[in-house]
């Protein structure tokens, strides 16, 4: 299996375009660019699937090789794109891909519901290309092209703010995808509110987890921005609280993702990191490939 990390900041990226806080300040300064979360994957080299379509997807697609279009004049790899969320900065990239011959997108039930009308992607974009919509069932094998199968593993009912709640949905999920001819097994969770039995089992059987990196404390958001948005209700776990975690199930290598413009991991020079060797995980960078 083949993956290419695209994108590996929260929403806004790094630097945010208003934001002049420390983290985006020094990002600025230092030439850094994190693009939204975003990952390309594939079993066999030639056919590629996105999981989530950040706001930065057309720079992410020019900048990765592996998803250039050809031979023919609209060949291209991309076969599909799996939503982990409906929050915005996963799903607001389909657009881009309107030039698309076709598009085969896979998204839970109530993601699917937002979609259709409090951020109607699904209509807008049927007017542009052929579409096909497939409902993501959590425990379900969904078998893709070039040898992958994907399961969903229900991660929290947490609902974007542009949409009306529904407890108990399936609103996000991680993808554990399997590549069946190697045995290799990836972890996407991009997205974590807490750690749960689920995610334990799941990651018991990959070689790699990459997971919710967006904040490192949980009250990064009032100590950084002066915002009073606590990760808790943001439906991030820490990472602080996740590392414990990482080193009772030692094994795959762990990336996170997803940083925060208020992660002071952000920093290259940050003395976190080292917490973070400890357990044997590492922040993940934008184009960074994976060979599993
Ligand atoms: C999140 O990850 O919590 C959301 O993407 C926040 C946002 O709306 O930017
Ligand atoms: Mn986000
Ligand atoms: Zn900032």
């Amino acid at each position: 299996m083949r993956v290419r990390v695209l994108g590996t900041a929260a929403g806004g990226g790094l630097p945010q375009w208003n934001c002049a806080c420390d983290g985006c300040r020094q990002a600025r300064a230092a030439g850094v660019d994190r693009t939204q979360d975003c990952l390309a994957v594939s079993g066999d080299g030639r056919a590629w699937y996105l999981v989530n379509a950040s706001p930065d997807l057309r720079t992410q697609l020019l900048r990765t090789p592996e998803l250039a279009p050809g031979p023919g004049r609209r060949d291209t790899p991309l076969r599909g794109v799996l939503f982990t969320s409906a929050e915005l900065d996963h799903t607001f990239g389909l657009l881009s891909l309107r030039e698309a011959g076709q598009l085969t997108v896979h998204a839970t039930a109530p993601v699917r519901h937002a979609l259709r009308g409090a951020f109607p992607l699904e209509p807008v974009l049927a007017r542009y290309t052929r579409t096909r919509w497939e409902t993501v069932v959590c425990g379900q094998a969904i078998p893709l092209d070039g040898g992958l199968s994907v399961t969903a593993i229900r991660l929290s009912e947490k609902s974007p703010r542009y949409a009306e709640p529904h407890a108990g949905d399936d609103w996000v999920i991680g993808y554990r995808i399997d590549d069946v001819h190697s045995g290799s097994t990836l972890l996407y969770a991009p997205c974590l509110a807490a750690w749960t039995d689920t995610l334990s089992t799941a990651v018991r059987d990959a070689d790699a987890v990459i997971l919710d990196g967006t904040f490192y404390g949980c009250d990064e958001m009032a100590t950084r921005t002066g915002l009073d948005r606590p990760a808790a209700g943001m439906g991030h776990l820490p990472i602080r609280d996740s590392l414990p975690h990482l080193a009772a199930h030692a094994g795959p290598r762990y990336l996170y993702t997803h940083l925060n413009n208020t992660n002071p991991l952000t920093h290259p020079d940050a003395p976190q990191h080292a917490a973070l060797a400890e357990a044997g995980a590492a922040v993940a960078t934008d184009g960074q490939l994976l060979s599993l």
